[in-house]
């Protein structure tokens, strides 16, 4: 997979890019992630990218030139999905980034200040991400919740200890409650299905939390998942503390 990503501020990305899953990924070539300046895609004097809004308020907004001559510059000719990260956009999550991660190639467009001008969305862009309903003051941040949930998705980007397969969301429901050693911690103990060594009861009782978790904390996710005769009545034992 290549990832290009235009920004105003490259070197946000030098340190969240370098380590863990993304760095282990880049070094083993199963990601490409080039950071491009969009200033380095001005032709004037002075290598101006933003300008007053026309019609007056406060604040600057990103001109339509760099951005187009970045983003033609950057793709090519071909059909690359040109994602603009913008709290306008739809909202980011695990389904998305499994589909972004299915792509060989991308442009992520960063914004900053007031925005970018709106032909850059209407004539450049092909699709619009917000990651949370909340601003930001720019779309580098974004840009990287993006990339390290896609990254991470890529066959081979996770170490064999890992997995996305119970993460939450992944199947639609949260994770069930992890534990490790010490079994005993300040008289908290960990529950005894887990030592017992029994897979199946083991899976039997995360598949329960999860659920459990789930119908507790997000219900609206509930809403969404078919459940199996066997899931109500894991939910049931849950419920009355059988498991
Ligand atoms: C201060 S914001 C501009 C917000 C814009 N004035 C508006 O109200 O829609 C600057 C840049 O941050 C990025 N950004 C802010 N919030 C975001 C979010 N929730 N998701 C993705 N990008 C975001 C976008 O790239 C945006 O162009």
């Amino acid at each position: 997979m290549k990832i290009h990503i235009l920004t105003l501020f490259p070197d946000m990305f030098a340190g969240p890019f370098a380590d863990s899953i993304i760095g282990r990924a880049v070094d083993q070539g199963l990601v490409e992630i080039d950071i491009y300046n969009i200033r380095d895609y001005t032709r004037d004097k002075h290598h101006v990218v933003d300008d007053s809004p026309y019609g007056g308020g406060p604040g600057m907004v990103l001109k339509p030139e760099p951005m187009f001559e970045a983003v033609e510059a950057v793709k090519g000719d071909g059909e690359v999905p040109v994602i603009l990260l913008t709290p306008q956009g739809r909202l980011f999550n695990q389904t998305v980034a499994a589909e972004l991660a299915g792509r060989e190639e991308m442009v992520l467009v960063c914004g900053h200040y007031e925005g970018v001008d709106e032909r850059v969305r209407q004539h450049l862009v092909t699709d619009e991400i917000s990651i949370g309903d909340y601003v930001l003051s720019g779309g580098e941040f974004a840009a990287m919740v993006v990339v390290d949930a896609v990254v991470r998705q890529l066959p081979g980007a996770l170490g064999s200890e890992e997995s996305v397969g119970d993460d939450s969301h992944s199947n639609g429901l949260l994770e069930y409650p992890q534990y490790t050693r010490p079994q005993s911690f300040r008289g908290w103990e960990v529950p005894q299905i887990l030592l017992s060594g029994n897979h199946a009861e083991v899976e039997r009782w995360r598949r329960g939390q999860s659920l459990k978790r789930t119908a507790e904390r997000r219900p609206d996710l509930m809403e969404r998942v078919a459940l199996s005769d066997e899931d109500k009545e894991l939910m049931a034992r849950v419920e009355r503390e059988e498991i």
